[in-house]
Formats: C-alpha cells, structure tokens, sequence
C-alpha cells in the first residue's frame, strides 16, 4: 500500500513527536462487549511492533465502574516481557494503586476533571477531593516504588463540559498546575467531548505558559467527535506542544461522558505529522494492519480516515 505523496515540512514545528498511545486504555474501556485479555495483549503487543513506544495497556480503576478493563493485572502480567516499549496504566486512587504495584507497574497516570459535574459522574468525588487523592497516590507511589516511578497527569474536559458548557481556562490551569507541581512530568490535556477548536487550544496553552508551565511539560487529548481533533493538534504543536495522544484505529470514548467518541486516530495523526517531515518511529503500513485486525475483532470499521483509505473499508 502507498503511504508516501512527499514531506512537505510547515513552519515553527517540531523535527519529532512522541506519540502516546491510548487505544489499549480510552480505546476499549468503552465497548459494548467484552474483548478476550488475549486480543488486548496482542493488540499492544502488535503496536509495540509497529513502532509505537508508549502504550497506555490498561486501567486499575474499580471493575464494577469500568468492566470492560476488570482484567487489567492479567494484561499487564502478560507483557510482562514487552522490552522497548512504556506501559503506563490509569490509576483513580490508593485501591488502584496497591493493584498496580503488585504487578510491577512502575509507570502510571492519574487523572482529574476541571469540571465539578464530570468529577462527580467519573470519580464520584469533588475536584477538590479528587486532588487529595492524587496528591495521597503520588506521595505512596513514590514511597514505595521509589523516585523512578513516573507519573502522568491528565486534566479532563478542558474545554468543554456536556453538563457545564465552556470550560473556565483558569480552572484548568489551576487543577493542572496543581497536578504538576505534585510531581507529575507530565500533563495531558483532555478534550474529553472533543468539542475544542484551535484557537482555544492556542488559548489555553498560552495560558499555562503564562503560569510558568511551558508547552514541553504539556501534552494534548483530543477525542474528534467535532472533527477537530488534527487541526487542535496542530495548533498545539505550533505552540511548542511534541507530546500527543491518540488511539490505533480511533478507538475510544468515555463511559461517564456519553458525548464523547474516539481520539484521534493515530493512524490519521501519523499520516499529517509524516507529510510535515515530523518524525514518529512509526511504520505507518503496520500500524494501519493492526487497527484493521482489531476493527475485525470488534466486529465494526473503523472510524480513521486513514485506515478506511488503506484498506477497502477499514475492515481487514
Ligand atoms: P467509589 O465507589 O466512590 O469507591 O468509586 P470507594 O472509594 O467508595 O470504594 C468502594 C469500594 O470499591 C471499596 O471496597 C474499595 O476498596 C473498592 P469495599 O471496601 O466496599 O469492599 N475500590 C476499588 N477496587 C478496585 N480498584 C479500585 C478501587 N477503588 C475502590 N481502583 C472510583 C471511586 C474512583 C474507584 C470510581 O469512581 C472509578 O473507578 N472511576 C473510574 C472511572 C473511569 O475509569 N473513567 C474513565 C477514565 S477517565 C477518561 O477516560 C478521561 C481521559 O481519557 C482524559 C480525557 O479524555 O479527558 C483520561
Ligand atoms: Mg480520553
């Protein structure tokens, strides 16, 4: 299959960009039904081989709230001898944590809403206690995994709250300067509903920036449920941004935001960052066979644009 029409580098982007992959987690803990352990592990298993270097494999949050990730401590003891390749897991709270930890994880994210509605309906807990608990799972992961641990932050609904309309910037750069002055390396920025456009995007970043948090500690989410997702992730890299979250195949949604859809697809992020010259260390060709695979698995196409122009119909 053609993948190449030329590279046509744009202007103020980065030479690289490190893509973190989310299918395995955002991507699965919203279908309808159960997918086998054996096909996630060989799902990641399958985008590690294609280049992809930072998988998020799971999540340990409680089983009866997200069921279709009740399997995460078998996941990650299969890919136990995945080498090469970073396998961080969600991680909503002490419980999560001691199931992490007795599996060997040494690479985590946690995660917070900017919005008190979604706080509630995702974590059942205010913003406020929500950053109690990060701060109490930071401190023990750090105590007993030692400094070496890593730590991701994300903040949710950065933009936009189904139940509470716009965002307030300030809020978000409050809940996330909060997250990394914890101790995350990290933060994610979450267009949880995907309802961002660039400029906001410009907006909020810049905003960070002006809180002494610049663009290299930030990293952007977008679920595209808007189709907004690659011009909001180009936006972000004109800002510095050259960490990006996206899902093999589009996968994904929220199960306590029902307006959300998929992420970015990363076959359709790799795609435009390799036509600007911006180098991934993904094989393109066997990315898009592994996310045609898995839209066989789940019995549906997949909604990237670029998988579908691929393959006949996304479909394997
Ligand atoms: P809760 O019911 O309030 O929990 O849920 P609790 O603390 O009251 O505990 C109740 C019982 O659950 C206790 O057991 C705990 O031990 C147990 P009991 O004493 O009754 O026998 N428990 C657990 N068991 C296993 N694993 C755990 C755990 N925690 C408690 N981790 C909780 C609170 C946070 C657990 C729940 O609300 C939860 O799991 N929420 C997660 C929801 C979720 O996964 N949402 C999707 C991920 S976020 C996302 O997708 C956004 C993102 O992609 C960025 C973006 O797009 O914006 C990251
Ligand atoms: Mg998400």
């Amino acid at each position: 299959m053609s993948t190449t029409y030329g590279t046509h580098p744009g202007t103020g982007l980065p030479e690289t960009v490190q893509i973190y992959e989310v299918g395995a987690r955002d991507g699965l803990q919203n279908e309808k039904n159960p997918v086998p352990t054996a096909v996630k592990t060989e799902f990641i298993t399958r985008l590690a081989a294609a280049g992809l270097t930072t998988i998020e494999a799971t999540s340990f949050v409680h089983p009866k709230w997200v069921p279709q990730l009740a399997d995460a401590a078998d996941v990650v003891d299969a890919l136990t001898g995945l080498s090469g390749v970073r396998l961080p897991v969600l991680v909503p709270n002490l419980a999560g944590l001691a199931r992490a930890l007795e599996h060997g994880v040494t690479d985590i994210a946690v995660f917070v809403s900017a919005t008190e509605t979604f706080s509630q309906k995702n974590l059942n807990c205010s913003v406020t206690e929500s950053l109690t608990t990060v701060e109490k799972v930071i401190t023990e992961a750090k105590a007993t995994a030692g400094e070496q641990i890593s730590i991701r932050g994300y903040v949710s609904m950065c933009f936009g709250d189904p139940w509470e309309g716009q965002t307030d910037i300030a809020a978000v750069v409050d809940v996330g300067s909060r997250l990394l002055e914890m101790g995350c390396y990290e933060l994610s920025l979450g267009d949880t509903i995907g309802v961002a456009t660039p400029g906001h995007v410009e907006q909020l970043i810049g905003a960070f920036d002006a809180a002494r948090h610049p663009a290299a500690q930030l990293a952007v989410h977008f679920h595209d449920t808007y189709g907004q997702a690659l011009a909001n992730t180009l936006a972000a890299l004109q800002t510095g941004v050259t960490t990006v979250d996206s899902s093999a195949g589009g996968l994904g949604g929220c199960p306590y935001a029902k307006s959300a859809t998929g992420n970015l697809a990363t076959e359709d992020l790799v795609w435009q960052l390799h036509g600007l010259g911006i180098r991934t260390g993904v094989d393109l060709d066997a990315l898009v066979r592994t996310s045609a695979w898995m839209a066989g698995e789940l019995g549906r196409p997949s909604p990237s644009r670029v998988v579908r122009a691929l393959t006949s119909d996304g479909a394997p």
